[in-house]
């Protein structure tokens, strides 16, 4: 990497808060707070249905938030290669009432701002839909534990031009959470075009920590993006590239099937990203925001990553792994201590290689190289460098790494209403098309498998299976898998020994010491999860987070009944 075309981290400071920015565009300059509040935009509220009587597109005048934001989905431009700017879809948000540092933009981006919050607050936020004409919407706000009518169900989604009012609770313990859209059919190229932000949640638990915090308290979004000759953003679907040796697969099924890969990787919405970072110890705080990559994260040097937090915040102690798996929708929160490194040290932030997530199974050669025909961008597996982090000071600092982050008071085996006879979900392509227990999204359905009662605690069990018997006989491919409404906790995972290979060269880097919302499933596996459905009646998705698999079906309703 050229020293001079490096972009370089930006410092924003807002009052105690500073975030990383990349973008070479920006650098020299000093930005100033960028949110501010503005006047309410509710008179121009007028032409808005009303659908629901305290929630939904309507404002329930009874409820008081803390904090009120606009956030709207809208088109815009971002510097992202030198040349002509790239057309993107994003948020745009704005403190309404409260604490004006409760978002964090990031100018020239195309990513959303992080909105801060703590536990306990009462949070507005207006969604307003000014995508082009056609495209509805809706945000998903990943992680948290909301009323369904709150969280982002594709059958709330709002026309362009109108509006969708959430009011909620923050319940969730401190962490890194996101939010992005969740329209049906649409989520994938929806992100794809940018829009995402994250959510953090803070508590007293977590300020007692001392972690370290502001300009030391960074986010890394991982993602990647292929662009054309213009600067602008290719998602194949639209391309329709053909696929070599597929006959009869058009390019955007082939997509649909494995998942979009681009090209090139972003870190916070830009390019070739170096932190200039002090001799001193970070909290980085890493999303993957990418709609199908998975990555194996590492230090190029070999030390190893030490974990604080993953998806549900904290976890009871620091644990320390030579690589981290992180697939899509996962968050997983590092205390990276560069302490003992000198000013012009350098190291990168590496996706290391790792086998298996394309799998034709026992005794098939991979769907790798198979699957990567066709497609430009580096294979699912395939080692890249993700950022670089170069040491430019000298820093003094008291922060200690706690040896005890948290008490997580796991969810109990025993209290399981089906201990002995996990609820099955079978992970399934059947047809060309993923499923899971052989039916694809519907809008409203929930089959009987798929009702659970308030109150309870559940082991489910999901299964990464083969295929026999289909076109593509024994294919399997590794899916993120989430599920709305909850955090769990993972309790086992066993794969086929057929698969183990695979299975062996990213097993290490699964955290599921902490509380999750999403957790890989690799070909061949089989997994464990245990939650409790409290507080909230009402529908729920749970889905494959490979977000061309979750458009294509890969989804379904879970129903909490009392
Ligand atoms: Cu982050 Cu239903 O998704
Ligand atoms: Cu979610
Ligand atoms: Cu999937």
């Amino acid at each position: 990497m050229n020293k001079q075309n490096r972009r370089q981290f930006l410092k924003l400071s807002i009052t105690g808060g500073t975030v990383l920015l990349g973008g070479g565009l920006l650098s020299g300059c000093t930005l100033p707070p960028v949110m501010m509040n503005r006047p309410n935009m509710g008179a121009a509220q007028t032409s808005q249905p009303v659908t629901a009587a305290t929630t939904g597109p309507i404002a329930n005048t009874r409820f008081m938030p803390d904090l009120e934001i606009d956030l709207k989905a809208t088109t815009g431009l971002a510097p992202i290669l030198p040349g002509p700017k790239t057309s993107v879809w994003h948020y745009e948000a704005s403190v309404v009432k409260g604490d004006s540092n409760s978002l964090i933009a990031l100018p020239d981006n195309y990513l959303g701002p992080i909105i801060k919050a703590r536990t306990g607050q009462k949070i507005r936020v207006n969604l307003i839909n000014d995508l082009p004409s056609g495209e509805a919407h809706i945000v998903h706000w990943h992680g948290l534990h909301l009323p369904e009518d709150m969280d982002g169900h594709p059958r709330y989604a709002v026309a362009q031009g109108q509006r969708y009012v959430y009011e909620f609770e923050v319940k969730n313990r401190a962490g890194t959470y996101w939010f992005h859209p969740h329209t049906h059919e649409r989520t994938a190229e929806q992100v794809m075009m940018g829009l995402a932000g994250l959510f953090i949640v803070s508590d007293a638990e977590d300020d007692a920590l001392g972690l370290p915090s502001g300009e030391f308290d960074l986010p890394i979004i991982i993602q990647d993006r292929t662009f054309d000759s213009k600067n602008q953003f290719v998602y194949l679907a639209r391309a329709g590239a053909g696929m070599g040796g597929m006959s009869g697969m058009s390019g955007m099924n082939m997509q649909s099937m494995m998942g979009f890969l681009g090209e090139r990787i972003l870190i916070n919405g830009q390019l070739n990203v170096v932190l200039n970072a002090a001799a001193r110890p970070y909290r980085l705080r890493l999303l993957n925001g990418s709609n199908s990559r998975i990555y194996k994260l590492g230090w190029s040097d070999g030390t190893p990553l030490t974990v604080l937090a993953t998806d549900g915040g904290l976890l009871e102690k620091p644990v320390s792994r030579n690589f981290v798996m992180l697939a899509p929708g996962e968050r997983i929160e590092l205390w990276a201590n560069f302490s003992r490194r000198k000013v012009g040290d350098e190291l990168t932030l590496q996706s290391l290689a790792f086998e298996g997530v394309e799998s034709m199974g026992a005794g098939g050669t991979g769907m790798g190289g198979m699957m990567s025909q066709g497609r430009s961008a580096p294979a699912l597996g395939a080692p890249l460098t993700l950022m670089t982090v170069h040491i430019t000071r000298q820093a003094e600092t008291t922060s200690t790494l706690p040896a005890q982050l948290s008490k997580l008071n796991p969810l109990l085996l025993e209290d399981a209403i089906n201990a002995n006879n996990p609820r099955q979900f079978r992970l399934q392509m059947r047809g060309m098309n993923w499923l899971i227990n052989g039916r694809g999204f519907e809008m409203d359905a929930v089959a009987d498998d798929e009702q659970v009662k308030l109150g309870t605690t559940e082991l489910w069990e999901f299964i990464n299976e083969l295929n026999p018997g289909e076109m593509m006989e024994q294919m399997g491919m590794a899916h993120p898998f989430h599920i709305h409404g909850v955090q769990f906790n993972v309790l086992e995972r066993q794969v086929l020994p057929a698969l183990k290979a695979g299975w062996d060269s990213v097993r290490d880097g699964f955290v599921d010491e902490g509380w999750k919302d999403t957790f890989l499933i690799m070909p061949g596996e089989r997994v464990k999860v245990l939650m409790r459905f409290s507080d909230y009646t009402g529908k729920f998705v749970f889905h494959c987070h490979n977000l061309e698999h979750e458009d294509m079906g890969m989804m379904r309703n879970y129903e909490v009944q009392t």
